[in-house]
């Protein structure tokens, strides 16, 4: 955003009322046309500003765009959003995330968007993204470790997303769905794609990508029985922007102290506790084949700890696991 947005949008949201053009141009030093014209790119971005003959231009309320002016004016963290790119519409934030991460962008950089066109889930599944209501973004990380540690990220990102969906609504039962679902009320309330390029020994670049349902009405047919959002569950609207700070807030701090630890022992714990399918038997589709077991909890190293009927231990690094007989998870 430019400079005189900025100051624009600041002197809108202290007025808290109309302020005229040429109040606002002579605070600012700036020509009547440049006010006006830093007003629409403001729009152009996505706030309503009101305009009345004789008044001037006012601020609507309850804006909620994760734009980095608005997660700025909250967020605590080091590294994590010192950067934030939002796109009003984009094909999706993972792949943009992924081409600036190529092009060197920092590690902590920030992608959101209000709507994407072509949302991707896990397994090539679509992820749908309407506009307006639910939090899109994705994190470049650039990780000093082996590619078989980074692995173990997508464990941190899905509790950074119980934590950050705790302090919004604490009394909600967030359940985490083995490798990085979260589930609320049997239905799925966000979710995770890592996408990371790497060498044999060392790590290029991570991009996490979170997607959580915040305020979308109702589901699409397709996936109404298996979707839903905080609005659906609680019946109320919730701030995206805060979400997001409290998103990259618990992400940055749990991020650290895994590069600290060097593992994930500190997390287990939490992870289990919120696990949706800890001591049930289910069946795990994995690249290969399909194993039957019961889920046990995770291990250090983030894979799935499965007890087998002949009582032996398997762990499983990457797969869909479903209750055992059928294709849901309740
Ligand atoms: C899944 O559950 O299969 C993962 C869904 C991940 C969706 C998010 S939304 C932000 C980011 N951009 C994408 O295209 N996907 C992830």
């Amino acid at each position: 955003m430019s400079k005189n947005s900025s100051r624009i949008l600041e002197i809108l949201r202290n007025s808290g009322n109309y302020i005229s053009g040429e109040e606002i141009s002579s605070k600012l030093g700036i020509s009547r046309s440049a006010v006006w014209k830093s007003i629409s790119k403001l729009r152009d971005i996505g706030y309503i500003i009101d305009a009345a003959s004789n008044r001037g231009y006012r601020l609507s309320e309850g804006i909620d765009l994760p734009i980095s002016d608005e997660i700025h004016r909250y967020l605590d963290t080091e590294y994590f959003g010192s950067e934030i790119v939002y796109m009003k519409k984009v094909d999706s934030t993972n792949d943009l995330a992924l081409t600036l991460a190529r092009q060197s962008a920092a590690h902590g950089t920030v992608v959101t968007a209000d709507q994407q066109t072509r949302g991707r889930g896990r397994k090539g599944r679509e992820w749908i993204s309407p506009q307006g209501v639910n939090l899109y973004l994705s994190i470049i990380l650039k990780p000093e470790v082996s590619p078989a540690e980074a692995s173990q990220i997508p464990v941190l990102s899905v509790v950074a997303s119980i934590r950050a969906l705790k302090r919004i609504v604490p009394d909600l039962p967030f359940m985490i769905k083995w490798p990085n679902d979260i589930y609320c009320r049997g239905r799925k309330i966000s979710g995770t794609l890592c996408e990371m390029k790497a060498e044999i020994d060392s790590v290029n670049y991570v991009v996490v990508g979170t997607g959580i349902n915040i305020n979308m009405k109702q589901s699409r047919d397709s996936i109404r029985d298996t979707a839903t959002s905080l609005l659906i569950e609680t019946g109320n609207k919730y701030s995206r922007v805060k979400i997001t700070v409290f998103l990259l807030e618990e992400f940055e701090k749990i991020y650290r102290k895994w590069l600290s630890e060097g593992n994930l022992e500190f997390i287990i714990e939490e992870w289990n506790r919120f696990s949706l399918l800890k001591g049930l038997e289910v069946d795990v589709r994995t690249p290969t084949r399909i194993i039957t077991g019961k889920a046990i909890g995770i291990a250090f190293n983030g894979a799935l700890k499965l007890e087998l009927p002949d009582g032996s231990v398997r762990m499983v690094y990457a797969g869909d696991a479903t209750l055992h007989g059928t294709t849901a998870v309740n």
